[in-house]
């Protein structure tokens, strides 16, 4: 994938009509000035070239080459500087901070073909696995965190958070207020009917408000995408109270960040649902506690939704134990060194989310792939039940249990 920074109108529309007419495979980003191309490369956008302008007023090709150039993650993307400036200074400027290649104004396509053309050819020809990822990854366009989850955690950080500030950022948003109050009136809390955001924080505490908060904030932004349907979100959940459930019986120091975890494992599903209209047949695998549908999906798309919700819920700023959780949801064990940081608490919770997928597959709330039996499901993931403490005959109370627990909830759905 390209990125185009140009303020000039014209320039795009050259580029764009050689782009369409020579290598209509390549996709592009189109950007018109320097601050929203430092947002998008701050926020982790990843590109195999990158064409920029240097103009006097809205394009500092300068100043993005050099930061292109410090980041380690993108010093080695090829740079190109289309620019009106002709002076040997500027030229020596660029050369110094290691640019790919200088063009100067105008530009036609007898300028491309010779001076850009042998950058275009590089593009997603000879694309390593990687680079395919972070492409596939690029073109799913995940939803950036939303700003009032920002002010909440700002908020949270300090030693006396502003609880009045709080309310009233939420309720400055109808939707928000009107998905807490339902929230916080379900089952799932046992707070009984609560009438307003502020009587569900007197209920709830600051801590488990504030993860209902951000639960409620985030379920807004996959609904956002649009592709959600009604299996998706009866799984998420399912599984967010099967974690929480499952937690408090074996770690009830993880019950808020498991129930976090469950809500959000599949968060990317509705992603892939929109960007590859085929993906109905890998969502149910996905959907399902399987393990051979995540080659399946790398294999079709470079990326798979397991590496992408992980990847939603970092950009969420979610904390990394459940990122962690998210990632190895259809593995057999974590890939994590053992001296990682978080790495008991991962794998705490990673056993807890695959038991949560297991029960909510036996109650129908899963893909429609066959259920596993509790010896099946044992033998699969032994490390994870060996974790939890668990054989095959808890498994089997444990799930009876979370039966009425999920009769009670019913309603929810
Ligand atoms: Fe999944
Ligand atoms: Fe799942």
């Amino acid at each position: 994938m390209l990125l185009l920074v140009s303020h000039s109108i014209v320039l795009h529309r050259v580029l764009e009509h050689y782009l369409k007419k020579y290598f209509p495979h390549i996709t592009y980003d189109k950007i018109f000035n320097d601050i929203d191309a430092v947002k998008i490369l701050e926020e982790g956008g990843t590109y195999e070239l990158i064409l920029s302008d240097w103009d006097d007023d809205y394009v500092d090709g300068f100043k993005l080459l050099t930061m292109v150039r410090e980041n380690p993650e993108t010093k080695q993307v090829p740079f190109v500087i289309i620019t009106e400036k002709h002076d040997g200074g500027s030229i020596l400027k660029c050369v110094s901070a290691s640019v790919s290649g200088f063009v100067k104004k105008p530009v036609d396509f007898d300028v491309i073909d010779q001076k850009i053309k042998p950058f275009f050819e590089k593009v997603n020809v000879a694309g390593s696995d990687v680079v395919k990822k972070q492409v596939a990854i690029k073109s799913l366009n995940i939803p950036p965190c939303p700003a009032i989850v920002n002010v909440l955690r700002a908020e949270l950080k300090k030693q006396t958070p502003a609880l009045d500030k709080i309310v009233e950022y939420i309720q400055k948003d109808v939707a928000l207020t009107s998905s807490i109050i339902k929230l916080a009136s379900s089952p799932i809390y046992g707070a009984g009917r609560v009438e307003s955001v502020l009587r569900a924080l007197h209920i709830l505490g600051l801590d488990n408000f504030a993860n209902m908060v951000l639960s409620a904030i985030l379920q807004e932004a996959i609904k956002d995408i649009g592709v959600v349907t009604e299996t998706f979100w009866r799984h998420s959940l399912t599984s967010a109270v099967l974690c929480s459930f499952i937690a408090n019986r074996k770690h009830p120091k993880h019950a808020d960040i498991a129930y976090l975890a469950g809500l959000f494992h599949d968060c990317s599903i509705p992603l892939f649902l929109r960007r590859f209209p085929g993906y109905e047949k890998y969502a149910d695998l996905a959907l399902s506690n399987s393990t051979d549908g995540i080659a399946l999906e790398d294999k079709q798309y470079s990326t798979n939704h397991s590496d992408v919700s992980a990847l939603v819920v970092k950009t969420w700023k979610v904390e990394d134990v459940i990122v962690e959780a998210v990632r190895y949801h259809h593995s057999v064990d974590i890939g994590m060194p053992l001296n990682s940081a978080h790495y008991r608490d991962v794998r705490e919770l990673w056993a807890i989310l695959v038991l949560a997928e297991h029960i909510s597959q036996y109650y129908g709330y899963s893909g429609t792939m066959p259920i596993k039996s509790d010896e099946d499901f044992f033998n699969v993931y032994e490390k994870a039940m060996v974790e939890l403490q668990l054989d095959v005959i808890d498994i089997r109370d444990l799930k009876e249990d979370a039966g009425e627990v999920l009769e009670n909830i019913a309603d929810t759905f």
